[in-house]
């Protein structure tokens, strides 16, 4: 595009900005009319709500209501006081839909973890609450496939319900090792020729997995590339606009991408990023633990390059990259950039 062209719409865009970004109403005409740049968001948070009531008509329910109501009880069981009775309005359906995803595990699908957990819940759940026409029904529809929960429960030993952690065994991480872990780990863009260890990046997403989740629904998945000689590593990378220049030295990619279809609401539309953050963040530190390093990169939402990752992917229009994080064993002989922190008094207020 011309120069002269470019600073025109850019002082046309100003001032439209000056118009209409003083109210809701007038900024809603700008993102709907004079700009696009919210209209997959749109799409992907309409989408999401659709395929969760979709999910949740469904043969097999929604796993995601599921694990969120699942959640709810165990908050209600560890209350101070417990109440008597609670979890009135939602206990029906997460009883339904409990039965619904055992019937697809004892089929052979659907995840076993997530069952035995509700299993273990729901039986906590009615030994502790009280009598209640509701959940008399619920106790009666929960006891009714009590014996199919109970053999695919010969799967596990442990109790999945609210429990005492052990806090009498010493941590091993002290907080300098884990200061050092922090300070170890540096955005490395440089790497060895050598291919990366499924099993260590399996074992980093285990570690990933253990992060905080609001309501514990994970609405994540990681996508990786591994294999070097492919094209896709490359040419994944390359559609993240910061990885000019070096990512044709990258082992291995992942992307993380978030699901919409977690949420019944709007409301929720950020939790995606921010589970999504808080597991990258743990994923990093764990292959900095196993001898790997990482960087994490920005993913633009812009429209050729989403287009361009959603079919490399093959991504449902509630998907939506949150990041990429490159990997692979760090060049020893390559120099990394200083990046300063913070000062402590800068990043924080006592109130
Ligand atoms: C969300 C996010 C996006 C990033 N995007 C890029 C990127 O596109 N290209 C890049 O080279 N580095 C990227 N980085 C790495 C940052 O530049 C780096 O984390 C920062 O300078 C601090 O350095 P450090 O990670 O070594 O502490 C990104 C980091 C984050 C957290």
């Amino acid at each position: 595009m011309q120069a002269w062209l470019r600073t025109f719409l850019r002082t046309m865009d100003y001032f439209m900005l000056r118009l209409t970004a003083r109210t809701q109403i007038t900024s809603t005409f700008y993102y709907t009319f004079l700009s696009r740049a919210f209209w997959r968001e749109h799409r992907a948070v309409a989408f999401g709500r659709l395929f969760y009531e979709q999910d949740d008509r469904s043969q097999s329910g929604s796993h995601y209501l599921l694990r969120r109501n699942i959640h709810q009880l165990e908050k209600g069981l560890i209350m101070k006081p417990r109440r008597p009775l609670f979890a009135l309005d939602y206990i029906g359906e997460t009883v339904r839909t409990y039965r619904q995803r055992l019937a697809e595990c004892a089929a052979g699908s659907g995840d076993l973890e997530e069952i035995l957990w509700a299993t273990d819940v729901l039986t906590d759940y009615f030994s502790a609450v009280g009598e209640h026409p509701v959940i008399t029904d619920a106790r009666q529809s929960f006891a009714e496939v009590a014996a199919e929960a109970q053999t695919l429960k010969q799967e596990s030993a442990v109790v999945k319900a609210p429990y005492k952690r052990d806090l009498q065994r010493p941590l091993p991480v002290s907080y300098m090792q884990l200061l050092e872990l922090a300070q170890r780990r540096r955005s490395v863009r440089w790497f060895l020729p050598q291919s990366v260890p499924r099993s260590l990046i399996d074992q980093a997403i285990t570690v990933a997995a253990l992060s905080p989740s609001a309501c514990n629904r994970q609405p994540f998945v990681f996508h990786l590339f591994d294999d070097k000689s492919d094209i896709t590593v490359q040419q994944a990378a390359s559609l993240a606009l910061g990885t000019l220049g070096f990512n044709h030295n990258f082992p291995a990619l992942a992307v993380i991408v978030g699901r919409q279809r977690a949420y019944f609401s709007e409301r929720d539309r950020h939790l995606i990023y921010i589970d999504g953050a808080l597991a990258a963040m743990s994923f990093v530190l764990a292959l900095e633990t196993l001898g790997l390093s990482s960087c994490c990169i920005n993913w633009a939402d812009i429209e050729a390059q989403e287009r361009k990752m959603a079919n490399l992917l093959q991504l449902a229009p509630d998907e939506r990259v949150i990041m990429l994080v490159a990997l692979g064993y760090p060049d020893p002989e390559e120099r990394v950039p200083y990046s300063a922190k913070k000062m402590l008094h800068t990043l924080r207020r006592y109130r």
